[in-house]
Formats: structure tokens, C-alpha cells, sequence
């Protein structure tokens, strides 16, 4: 049976670029092919640490599994929930794999750049941080990893280093599909890169400092759709999916798609040329309102219990298969 798998990280609750960028992808394939694939959804906590955490972190860490089961989630015997931690295969992967990736390579990320740009002194783990995430992938021969587009360099990194190992050691790793064919199988027409509102040249991020740039899954749905009203956008005043020029325009078309689960085109044609931006604004601030509303009611329902139930099943399956890719690892390096 083939694999799809992700992770989001717990520092803090997610944006509404994670969620639509990864979680609601992540809902709906996972609801289309529990009955074909494996559906791992994991909490990668050791990911987390990179940055200070705080004393929620164990809280954060629940919500986290609780904000797929609200986005509809269904729960069945292909669903495999759990926490990275728990699975030390991951971490010994990562050492073996750390003998694998070059210097040179990982330098080269994007991510890395950005986190330890400007700053004096960075830990190794924000270094490393791709080949941990590839030892994710590759334990569980994924296929298909969901994420945003700010994380498909490190899947062609994941995809390279497995086609190193395979050519020295023998067919040990599946490599995951090439992120284009991660795109169609998502269904969408590119990679989902969900914009700062104030700044729309830049991603959406939960470290932005203006709390106006970002919509948190908490947000009061009447705060956020202010947020939405006050959107940085251009003064062409000619509604256009361009997201070179018209940033802050696209990533509102893109926001009412992602969230109606409607077809991007289809959003486009409803709105192109256009000139009125503030009704396009109106619009997509009342998608967002109801949206969180109804998935916060969904979220209050949900009890702790049911998700320490889901955790520890999960993780006996994980460390199963995990411990059998491993060894087989282990095996090639002779270290068994
Ligand atoms: P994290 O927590 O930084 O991001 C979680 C997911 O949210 C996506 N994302 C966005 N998507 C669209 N627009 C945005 N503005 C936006 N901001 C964030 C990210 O692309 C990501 O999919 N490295 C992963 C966590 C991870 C992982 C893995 C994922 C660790 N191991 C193995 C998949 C498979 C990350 O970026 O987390």
C-alpha cells in the first residue's frame, strides 16, 4: 500500500497559510484514499525545538492533532497518527543520513537561509532540520507528502539523498514523487504559498511581528475578517491572478478557493477584471468568518483522551514499520 504523509510543527498554533497550505490538502486526500494509502499524520516535535518552546508546548502539541480531526478528518484503520519522539528510528535515521548529505547541500536551503540570516549564532539543528525531515519521509516509504511550497526544496533533497543511497546500497527507499506530480495529485495547479496581508511579497508566517500580516486558527472570526478588509492590495484596480504583480489580489483569489474547496479557475473567472477590490475583500472575509467559526465549534468538541487513544495505536504502527526500514539501513552501513 502506498503512503501519504505529513507534519506540522507545534511551536505555536498553526496560520491560516499552514492550514491551507497543508492541513485541509492533507483532510481531503486523506478522506479521498484511506481505503488505498496509508494516511501518516505526524507530529514532528523534535522539528519544533529548533526555536524556544514554551510551557503550552504539551497543549500546543494536542491541538495540533485536534485541528485536522475539526477540518473533518475521518478517523479509520489507515489513519496513523503520531508523535516523531516517540519513534527513535527517526533521529538514528538521521544520523545515518547526516553521513550522506553533503555541507554543500544543505546550505543551499532556503529555509536555512532565511532562519539564520542576520544572526550571530544558529543552532545545528536549523541546519540539519532537512535530512531529519527526510528520515520522516523515508521510514515510511511516502509517496506523497503534502506540504506548502516553501518546503519542496527540501522533498527534492529528501528525493536526492534516497536516489544516493539506492544507487550505492541497493533499492532500499521509495523515492516520493517529483513535487510537480505532488501538485497534481493534490489537485491544485501549483504549490499553495498563502501571503503575508501586509506584505504580500512574503509567505504567511507565524513569526510575523504585526499580528494584521497573519490569521491565526484562534482568531476571532470578526478580527480576522478585518484582517481580510484591511489586506494590502494594489491600485491597478483590476482583479487578475498574477501573483507577481498582484500579490495581495491573488492570495485573496487564492484564500476563497482554498477554503470552499472550489477550483481556483473557477474563483478566477467569477472575479477577473473586476475593478471593485473592496467586494472581493467582502467576500473573502465572510469565507474566513464562517470558517473559523465553524471550525472552532468543531474544535472544542473534541476530547483529549480521544487524541492520547490515537497517538499511542499510532505509534506502535510507527515504530513497526519505522524499526524495518531502519535496520534495513543499518544493514547497508554495516552497522548490523
Ligand atoms: P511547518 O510547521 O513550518 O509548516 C507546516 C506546513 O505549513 C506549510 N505552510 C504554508 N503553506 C502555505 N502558505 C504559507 N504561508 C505557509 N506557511 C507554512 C508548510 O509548507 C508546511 O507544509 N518541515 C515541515 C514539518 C515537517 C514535515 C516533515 C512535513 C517535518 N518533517 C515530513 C512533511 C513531511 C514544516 O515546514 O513545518
Amino acid at each position: 500500500m502506498k503512503t501519504i504523509l505529513t507534519g506540522i510543527r507545534v511551536n505555536s498554533e498553526p496560520t491560516l497559510g499552514n492550514f491551507l497550505g497543508a492541513m485541509l490538502p492533507m483532510v481531503r486526500l486523506a478522506n479521498k484514499y484511506s481505503k488505498e494509502y496509508n494516511i501518516n499524520i505526524f507530529v514532528p516535535d523534535l522539528h519544533s525545538i529548533i526555536a524556544e518552546v514554551d510551557g503550552d508546548f504539551q497543549k500546543n502539541l494536542v491541538n495540533s492533532i485536534k485541528y485536522y480531526i475539526a477540518s473533518g478528518l475521518k478517523i479509520d484503520e489507515n489513519v496513523h497518527i503520531y508523535r516523531q519522539s516517540y519513534v527513535p528510528a527517526h533521529s538514528e535515521m538521521n544520523w545515518i543520513l547526516n553521513c550522506v548529505a553533503t555541507m554543500g547541500e544543505l546550505s543551499r536551503m532556503t529555509q536555512f537561509k532565511d532562519k539564520s540570516q542576520g544572526k550571530e549564532s544558529v543552532n545545528a539543528g536549523i541546519f540539519d532540520y532537512p535530512v531529519l525531515m527526510a528520515s520522516d519521509i523515508l521510514l515510511y516509504s511516502a509517496n506523497y507528502i503534502p506540504v506548502g511550497e516553501d518546503q519542496f526544496q527540501h522533498i527534492e533533497l529528501t528525493r536526492n539523498l534516497a536516489m544516493r543511497v539506492n544507487n550505492k546500497y541497493g533499492n532500499i527507499f521509495v523515492v516520493p514523487e517529483k513535487t510537480a506530480d505532488q501538485v497534481k495529485f493534490m489537485g491544485e495547479e501549483e504549490g499553495v504559498r498563502i501571503r503575508d496581508l501586509v506584505n504580500p511579497e512574503k509567505k504567511m508566517s507565524k513569526s510575523a511581528v504585526s499580528e494584521n500580516s497573519k490569521i491565526m486558527l484562534s482568531d476571532d472570526p470578526k478580527r480576522a475578517a478585518k484582517k481580510i478588509m484591511g489586506a494590502t492590495t494594489d491600485s491597478y484596480a483590476n482583479i487578475k491572478f498574477d501573483m507577481f504583480n498582484q500579490p495581495g489580489i491573488s492570495n485573496l483569489l487564492q484564500i476563497e478557493a482554498l477554503i470552499n474547496d472550489k477550483p481556483l479557475q473557477d474563483v478566477i473567472a467569477t472575479w477577473n477584471g473586476e475593478s471593485k477590490y473592496g467586494d472581493l475583500k467582502k467576500q473573502v472575509a465572510s469565507s474566513v468568518s464562517v470558517f473559523l467559526e465553524n471550525f472552532q465549534a468543531e474544535l472544542e468538541a473534541i476530547p483529549d483522551d480521544m487524541v492520547y487513544e490515537l497517538l499511542e495505536t499510532g505509534e506502535i504502527y510507527a515504530n513497526d514499520v519505522a524499526d524495518k526500514k531502519l535496520l534495513q539501513l543499518q544493514k547497508a552501513f554495516k552497522l548490523r
